[in-house]
């Protein structure tokens, strides 16, 4: 990953300094680079730049240059930069990585207008890459987007959903929202890279499908950090799902247990009371006794998986294949 990061970050640099210098310096404090006076910011965390990584090896993968890649792992993490900012609004979440997030730092007004920045400049810098198939790296990163907003809409949706009977919210359902928001990023991380590389249509499918289990799986282990992550690890408050009733993965799978563990769950979930401090814990432990932390636990390894054997069905450059192997293994380490 230090690799992709030093041959993207130059051009990552180029592309914030092109924003105005106000929106830009929000975007460097979202980037980790500086703190809210412009300084650099020993405490701040670029985060682990898998994505960009993904784009690099994408095209390597295919056999082209890493450096075709460049525009696409500039665009991708400026799209994740910019999703991170607007979901932290979304959320009411106040912390991002350890730090106060964008809109608690700037206000609210500033960090929409910080993300709008981040969005038009992504886009703006792959359409102007020099690459003969930029305009198709352009269609891509637009469906991805669209599939981004969707995911979204079904998330902050689930929120108004009741967590028993009819109108709960089933595996399927909150599989679909994850692929969304977070599969649908990784997946085009990937693919922006095979086809900024030249990589015929089928490559590009299989590498994007790869891509999308991924943030599957990725999504998952985030769905049990959001619980049971160390503060100091995720950079976020410890139970934060649950203090903020997110339908989440763990939780779904647990109340859909018939056990005590899960009836005591959807009591608690279900009184107008805080859920903080020793709730969130007799939370967390009803959630891992009614099973919600096991299976999720499978369903990262099930989606992980399929990533893998779906990288093994496409013909690719033996070194850039094995570190993608790797690198897909390396991103759900998080939690065991
Ligand atoms: C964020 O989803 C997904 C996007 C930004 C599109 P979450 O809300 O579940 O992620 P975290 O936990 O805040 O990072
Ligand atoms: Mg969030
Ligand atoms: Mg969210």
């Amino acid at each position: 990953m230090e690799r992709c990061r030093e041959l993207v970050r130059p051009a990552l640099v180029e592309a914030v300094g092109r924003l105005h210098p106000w929106t830009g310096e929000m975007a460097a404090y979202a980037l980790g680079w500086a703190d809210t006076a412009g300084n650099p910011d020993p405490g701040g965390s670029e985060g682990k730049g898998v994505r960009q990584a993904l784009t690099v090896l994408g095209a390597e993968a295919v056999g082209a240059d890493g450096r075709d890649a460049v525009p696409g792992a500039v665009a991708v993490e400026l799209v994740h930069t910019f999703s991170l900012l607007h979901d932290d609004i979304m959320d009411a979440d106040t912390l991002r990585r350890q730090r106060p997030a964008v809109w608690k730092a700037y206000g609210t007004g500033p960090a929409v207008l910080a993300g709008d920045a981040l969005l038009a400049q992504a886009v703006t810098v792959l359409a102007e890459a020099p690459n003969p198939r930029a305009a198709a790296a352009v269609r891509h990163l637009c469906r991805t987007l669209n599939a981004l907003v969707s995911g979204q809409a079904q998330d902050l949706r689930f929120e108004h959903r009741p967590w028993n009977g009819p109108g709960a919210v089933g595996p399927e359902q909150y599989r679909s929202m994850a692929e969304h928001k977070t599969g649908a990023l990784l997946g085009s991380a990937i693919a922006l890279g095979a086809i900024l590389g030249g990589a015929p249509d089928e490559t590009v499918t299989a590498l994007e499908r790869a891509g999308r289990h991924l943030g599957l799986a990725f999504q998952a282990v985030d769905d049990i950090l959001g619980i049971w992550g160390d503060p100091a690890v995720t950079g976020k408050p410890t139970h934060g799902d649950l203090r903020q009733r997110k339908k989440t993965y763990p939780i779904l799978t647990a109340l859909a247990d018939s056990g005590r563990a899960a009836h005591e769950l959807a009591a608690l979930l279900d009184s107008p009371q805080r859920i903080d401090g020793e709730a969130a814990g007799r939370a967390a432990a009803l959630v891992e006794e009614a099973g919600g932390r096991a299976a999720t636990r499978d369903e990262a390894r099930r989606h992980l998986d399929t990533a893998h054997r779906t990288l093994r069905d496409v013909p690719l450059t033996r070194t850039a294949a094995q570190e993608l192997d790797t690198l897909f293994t390396h991103l759900l380490d998080r939690t065991w």
